[in-house]
């Protein structure tokens, strides 16, 4: 309310709470936060300040709502929603009377469905038309206790999740003054994208909380560990890593993680989430498993072999474990990979081959289209050019996509299933 005042926006405050209600009303903060008690009051003096306990008074010449009630977790955890929905109801029954357009943002963080919800209880109180009379917007916040002000007009992105351009562009309007890009999105990923972006943040303070108990048992310091951790720009603090894909493998995470985990539990130091991480992997290749079995088919034709592509390294490549499965349970198996050739494999790749896969020289090959004429379900496992364009390619063909492929998502005609999108 402060900072959209002092952006030059005429804000009326609702509250239940009429102590709250009453602060604002005598030009006072009705929280403690750096900076917001001088913005309440420049505001408040120069008129652009107000707070009420009536939707309608305040609604009347509003062009945008904000929805910003608190969403704690009830008793089992889940978000507890009836006060988005108790807004909700008395919005629109102030629309009722109001023949403006109006967007309603929802800035609580919420959880996905709630904007659908929130539309069509505006619709039923109000009689008016979504899309119409007026949009739901969903909008997250982003800004941190005690850095609020700062955050408010510094954030990563301003986030507008709508499908509609007019309530995007007064969304938008409405951040006129912030220095962050905006990215519209569709309402459903706007809506999740802060419980990820929060569930992210407590697992960073738990992992360098795991990783600074080992450092201290070893009497190694965590604090300089970290420091040089956060250096690493190009694969720790960076998009590396964070795509929804397969399980990751080859011969350095499996084996680097196993040796932490255990220096941890050899050391008496309990790591709950590093410990997690390897279960979690195993159940991301279960979960491919699960999709072919589904499918009932079982001549199945695998692109991509090693780890990843540009390599012919096939340790603790997680499809050599899945090809190891699907063979075990009696399928009909093709595997192509331009880089794999048997015969100049060498040492421990070998070696991990012959123990995995002992008859591999049967099943694979650098003929493309024979595998792909010769299967009935085709696994993408490595992001090789050469599959980019394989859904318009083979239209009948079914495709489970574990690397999303160019265009495969686009061109799907619903053969092509992506592997957690
Ligand atoms: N606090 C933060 O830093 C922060 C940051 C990002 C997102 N959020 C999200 O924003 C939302 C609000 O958080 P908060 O910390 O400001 O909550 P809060 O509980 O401090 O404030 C919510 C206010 O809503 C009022 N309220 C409740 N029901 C109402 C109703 N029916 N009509 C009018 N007013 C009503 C309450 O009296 C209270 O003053 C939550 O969803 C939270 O997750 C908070």
């Amino acid at each position: 309310m402060a900072c959209l005042a002092d952006d030059g926006n005429r804000v009326v405050g609702v509250d239940v709470s009429i102590s709250k209600v009453n602060l604002i009303n005598a030009g006072s903060p009705s929280i403690v936060e750096k900076d917001v008690d001088g913005l309440i009051k420049k505001g408040w003096e120069a008129g652009n300040i107000e707070a009420t306990d009536n939707y309608k008074t305040a609604l009347r010449d509003a062009d945008v709502s904000i929805i910003c009630v608190g969403t704690p977790n009830n008793k089992s955890g889940h978000l507890d929603l009836t006060r988005i929905h108790a807004v909700a109801q008395d919005i629109g029954e102030a629309l009722a009377e109001s023949d403006r357009f109006h967007v309603v943002l929802i800035r609580s963080t919420v959880v996905p469905g709630t904007n659908e919800k929130v539309g069509t209880t505006i619709e039923e109180r109000s009689g008016k038309k979504r899309r119409v009379d007026f949009e739901v917007v969903s909008n997250p916040e982003f800004l941190r206790e005690g850095t609020a002000v700062q955050d408010f007009y510094n954030p990563p992105v301003t986030v507008i999740g709508t499908s509609s351009n007019r309530a995007f562009e007064i969304a938008k309007s409405v951040y006129r003054k912030v220095d962050a890009p905006v990215r519209k999105t569709s309402i459903a990923v706007a809506e999740t994208i802060k419980l990820v972006n929060n569930s992210f943040h407590a697992l960073k303070v738990t992992f360098a909380n795991e990783v600074g108990s080992i450092c201290k048992q070893l009497g190694i310091d965590s604090h300089e560990v970290m420091d040089l951790f956060c250096q690493d720009r190009k694969l720790n603090l960076s998009a590396c890593y964070l795509k929804p894909g397969f399980a990751y493998g080859g011969s350095c995470l499996p084996k680097d993680l196993r040796a932490l985990r255990l220096i941890a539990h050899d050391n008496y130091v309990d790591t709950p989430v590093i410990n997690a991480i390897e279960p979690s992997n195993k159940y991301q290749k279960q979960r491919l498993v699960d999709m072919i079995t589904e499918t009932g088919i079982k001549k199945i034709g695998i692109l991509g072999f090693s780890f990843k592509p540009g390599t012919d390294d096939l340790r603790e490549s997680p499809i050599v474990e899945i090809a190891e499965i699907l063979l075990g349970k009696g399928y009909d198996l093709k595997v192509h990979d331009k880089n794999v050739h048997l015969s100049n494999l060498i040492g421990r790749n070998k070696q991990y081959v012959n123990e995995k896969i002992p008859h591999l020289e049967k099943i694979i090959t650098d003929d493309l289209d024979e595998v792909i004429n010769n299967c009935d379900l085709i696994i993408v496992a490595n992001k090789e050019e050469q599959y980019a364009d394989l859904p318009s390619r083979y239209p009948g063909k079914d495709i489970i996509d574990l690397v999303r492929i160019e265009g495969g998502f686009e061109t799907s005609r619903g053969r092509y299933q992506g592997f957690c999108w």
